[in-house]
């Protein structure tokens, strides 16, 4: 047992939609840890039970004790492409992203690449995460077992890709099906591994790939599905051209059985009304990219219109790296923040780090074991220090509220605000 004591924050839901009782922090907390990696006991130090009174204690003082980050879109095989300056994202995947992929057919700089990305997740406090792998069923299991390692939550898979790239990056419907399978069947559910059935997006799956991925879904119904939708004009565009017996890019999944409750959509920037209404009532969720979404051009994703109340859609913030520009949930929160603003739209920080945390656990089906500091769930934690640069702690004297505080942490804030982080109760990075 160990005893962790600083700011304790966390959340029951989301503040938007739950109130302010949905956010739980305690100025002088306490998270205990089990020693089987589980969080034994969190709240205020006033309650800690007697039972943990004589425990070894780590003082943590003004830092923020939270549940660890979960990035619910990021690209493993794009981990050092960040800052590549395509004119949109088309010309982005075809001059830069495709090359770089093409890569991860080698084991071995899959391997090494793997604890690289990992590592940096880590230190940037994320602690679990939704990943796109490559289409090389190496990538995923370098992925897969570099994950495993740290004891970390990890949901990838081998990504499909059938047409619209070089054949370096390309599979085919049956080698795709049968790779799937095949990591299914070696990774899903094993420890703290769940598979990701990962269709890129439209433009390079076929029609034999979709119906695929469709047929994977339907028989196991409890992988996640990832893939992107709705991200950029041009993408739309060629997305129609493609599939011109569809009423909208929503409408190419439909058909194939791609939408539900453990699919996870990536952008949904240029989402119909009709498109929202229908990715709701199936119980599909989208995923915010800010940091990409500016960096490519794409457009401003207008959180009002995704979850209007009357036909809400889900959705989850992430960093999207490589077209994303920064490996930082805190980063992505700022980000967000200034898209919801030219959306003509709010974003309260409270609300940025439900969204960072449970909010995307939940939309990955982990929300019973991770997102939060109740009893019995994993301790994935990451510890803030909003005093972490000059700057932050010239701004941290003026914060007068958690909002406040949280606020400035979120749009000054990066990795160097990560004090340490925790995967099942271990520690797993901690600032130099
Ligand atoms: N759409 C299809 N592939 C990708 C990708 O790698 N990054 C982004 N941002 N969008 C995509
Ligand atoms: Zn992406």
């Amino acid at each position: 047992m160990k005893l962790m004591t600083g700011r304790v924050l966390d959340f029951t839901g989301d503040p938007a939609l739950e109130g302010d009782g949905a956010v739980r922090y305690a100025e002088h907390g306490g998270v205990l840890i089990g020693d089987d990696g589980r969080i034994a006991w969190s709240g205020p130090m006033g309650e800690l039970p007697p039972s943990a009174a004589g425990v070894a204690r780590e003082d943590w003082g003004e830092a923020i004790l939270t549940a660890g980050f979960v990035d619910a879109h990021i690209h493993f095989p794009q981990y050092r492409m960040l800052a590549a300056p395509g004119r949109d994202l088309l010309d982005w995947l075809a001059r830069f992203t495709f090359p770089e992929e093409a890569r991860f057919a080698e084991q071995a700089h899959a391997e090494v690449a793997a604890g690289i990305f990992l590592d940096r997740l880590l230190a940037h406090g994320t602690t679990a995460a939704l990943v796109f792998s490559s289409v090389h069923k190496v990538a995923a299991e370098a992925l897969f077992a570099a994950a495993e390692a740290r004891g970390m939550a990890l949901a990838t898979g081998k990504t499909m890709m059938d047409r619209n790239a070089p054949a370096a990056v390309t599979d085919d419907p049956e080698t795709g099906g049968l790779d799937s399978e095949a990591l299914i069947g070696h990774w899903h559910k094993r420890g703290r591994l769940v598979y990701a059935i990962s269709p890129r997006f439209a433009i390079t799956s076929s029609e034999a790939q979709l119906a695929v991925s469709g047929a994977l879904l339907k028989a196991h119904p409890d992988c996640l599905m990832q893939t992107h939708l709705s991200e950029s004009r041009r993408e739309i565009e060629t997305v129609a051209a493609l599939f011109p017996n569809d009423r909208d890019y929503t409408a190419v999944y439909e058909r194939h059985g791609l939408l539900g409750p453990t699919s996870l959509f990536a952008h949904g920037i240029h989402l119909s009304d009709d498109e929202c209404r229908r990715l709701s009532e199936s119980g599909s969720a989208v995923v915010h990219c800010p940091t990409s979404n500016t960096f490519l051009g794409s457009g401003l994703f207008d959180l009002a219109h995704v979850g209007a109340p009357h036909r809400p859609v889900g959705f989850g913030l992430a960093t999207d790296v490589g077209g994303g520009t920064s490996y930082s949930m805190l980063a992505t929160m700022g980000e967000a923040h200034k898209v919801a603003m030219l959306a003509g739209r709010r974003l309260p920080a409270t609300r940025s780090f439900y969204l960072a945390t449970l909010g995307n656990a939940r939309l990955m089906h982990l929300g019973a074991e991770i997102g939060s500091l109740d009893a019995g769930k994993w301790a994935d934690l990451t510890i803030l220090d909003p005093r972490a640069t000059p700057l932050l702690a010239a701004r941290d004297d003026l914060s007068e509220s958690l909002e406040d505080r949280l606020f400035a942490l979120a749009v000054l804030g990066d990795d160097r605000a990560v004090a340490a982080t925790y995967v099942a109760g271990r520690e797993v990075y901690r600032k130099a």
